[in-house]
């Protein structure tokens, strides 16, 4: 299976040396869209890795990711293309924007899911 084309929008406000920039990858359907950026030296925000903390939380603007490794991920993340690039490897050609954290928290207090609960 040949590399999916990841294309990552790095917003101003992002704390990392790509801000302002879309960086574009191969990653292959196996690796991890965090992994496959910071091989690379974009060091997108990041904390527990696991699909947990949401640290990472990015939005998915186009193609489709598998977030089965994530420890919590719920239908309501995926409606809304909110996604966790640590325990997302691509199923397609992927653009997403990255340093989403504060919208993933509206999000999940929204819908009274952890976290968010406790920081709203
Ligand atoms: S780094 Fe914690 S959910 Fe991605």
């Amino acid at each position: 299976m040949s590399p999916h084309t990841v294309e990552i929008e790095v917003p101003e406000e992002c704390d990392i040396e790509q801000a302002g920039e879309t960086v574009e990858m191969d990653v292959p359907e196996d690796e991890y869209l965090l992994a496959a950026a910071r091989d690379r030296g974009i060091w997108l925000p990041a904390d527990c890795q696991q699909g947990w903390c949401t640290t990472c939380a990015a939005e998915l603007l186009s193609g489709d990711v598998d977030q089965s490794d994530s420890r919590r991920y719920y239908e309501e993340d995926r409606e809304a293309d909110m996604i966790l690039p640590c325990t997302a490897k691509p199923r397609s050609d992927v653009t997403f924007e990255a340093c989403q954290y504060e919208e993933m928290l509206d999000l999940r207090a929204e819908h009274d899911q952890p976290p968010g609960r406790s920081k709203r």
